[in-house]
């Protein structure tokens, strides 16, 4: 049997990727490994506890003997556990660093000394920078991180691929766009603002608003992850996108539209600091060598996910609790 360390399976795109590995293959074994971090949340795996194929292990990617005692017949890894909020890592670097580099480090080892087959490091066009109007990022842009949170990534980036080379560690990295979908922690543009907009409360747009991402359903990068994984060459980089081009206003007016609330509730705030001004993904080579694409429309998707946060009012109380809104209100106040 194959038996898959996933790390960071309760966080928003692990929980997506560990749900969709279990339905998808009945010869895989997921081993979860989260520290449980403010992001990270065992709500969002309560369907799949008690699959025999399933287990659930409380660790810190930085422990070295916690890493070590999951890792024992595993025989592959995917690596999702991350400090992953922008904003945040403008606050405060030092869990960043911790947990992306120092993490993937440990984690790295780990996989070199219980002899995996297969290290698949999840990554973020975020590495690449930011673009001008036109042009996208392929996987030989050169690495130009602006943020602490996207310097940290790509430093693991860069290690991971320091260990493929080194030591011979199969190993794959993948870059994909800005996720959305259902389990998302509330403080990303599209669960904050739905959750918001949802209480009739207020929407913070950075700045001008005009900052493009593209936007992927979750699923589509889970596929790809899976993909990379499955069918990736060792060493390679591969790019996952939506194609779906946004800028942040456009997305909100979007957002205000299907929920049926008015432009009064934007609140124009503070721009980020350094922030990006577009990302654009080219991932033909996705496309090209591991038969990937991604499959669900931004619309349809959208709608979903709205109707998933509709359905879910308990999800979301239980995270945007007392404690929740103190710590927003002082980070994020000012913006
Ligand atoms: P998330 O913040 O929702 O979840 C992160 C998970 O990692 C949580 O369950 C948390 O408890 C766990 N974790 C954090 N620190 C840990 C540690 N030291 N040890 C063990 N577990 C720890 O993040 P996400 O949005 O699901 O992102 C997952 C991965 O995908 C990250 O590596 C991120 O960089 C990457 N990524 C995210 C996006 C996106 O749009 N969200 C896009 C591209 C890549
Ligand atoms: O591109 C992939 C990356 O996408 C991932 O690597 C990160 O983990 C993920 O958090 C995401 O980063 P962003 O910074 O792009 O996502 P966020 O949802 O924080 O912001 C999206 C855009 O919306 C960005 O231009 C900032 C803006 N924004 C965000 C928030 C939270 C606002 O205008 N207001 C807000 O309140």
């Amino acid at each position: 049997m194959t038996t898959v360390l996933v790390t960071g399976g309760c966080g928003f795109i692990g929980s997506n990727f560990v749900r969709h590995l279990l339905a998808t293959d009945p010869a895989v074994h997921v081993v979860n490994f989260d520290a449980l971090t403010y992001a990270g949340n065992l709500a969002n795996l309560t369907d799949v506890e008690g699959n025999p194929r399933y287990t659930f292990v409380k660790g810190d990617v930085t422990d070295r003997d916690a890493v070590r005692a999951a890792m024992k017949g595993v025989t592959d890894v995917i690596h999702f556990a991350a400090e992953s909020h922008v904003d945040r890592s403008i606050q405060d670097s030092g869990p960043f660093l911790k947990t992306n580099v120092i993490g993937t480090q440990v984690l790295l080892d780990a996989a070199r000394e219980f002899g995996v087959k297969k290290y698949v490091q999840v990554s973020t066009d975020e590495v690449y920078g930011s673009l001008g109007d036109t042009g996208l990022f392929t996987e030989e842009t050169p690495l130009h991180p602006n943020s602490p949170y996207s310097a940290s990534k790509a430093a693991a980036d860069l290690l991971v691929q320091a260990y493929q080379h080194t030591f011979g560690l199969h190993a794959v990295v993948t870059r994909c766009s800005n996720n959305y979908g259902p389990f998302q922690f509330p403080e990303k543009l599209i669960p904050l603002f739905v959750t918001n907009l949802l209480n009739d409360q207020q929407v913070p747009v950075y700045g001008d608003g005009m900052q493009v991402r593209d936007w992927i359903h979750v699923l589509d990068h889970c596929r790809g992850v899976e993909a990379a994984w499955r069918s990736g060459k060792s060493g390679e980089v591969y790019n996952f996108g939506g194609k779906c081009e946004k800028a942040n206003l456009h997305l909100t007016h979007l957002l205000l539209d299907l929920l049926g609330k008015p432009k009064s509730l934007i609140k124009y705030v503070a721009d980020r600091p350094g922030h990006d001004r577009r990302y654009a993904i080219d991932c033909t080579k996705a496309e090209r060598e591991l038969g990937w694409q991604p499959l669900v429309p931004f619309e349809t998707g959208l709608r979903e996910t709205i109707e998933w946060y509709q359905a879910n009012a308990a999800w979301i109380a239980a995270i945007k609790n007392k404690d929740y809104l103190a710590y927003y209100e002082k980070q994020y106040g000012g913006r």
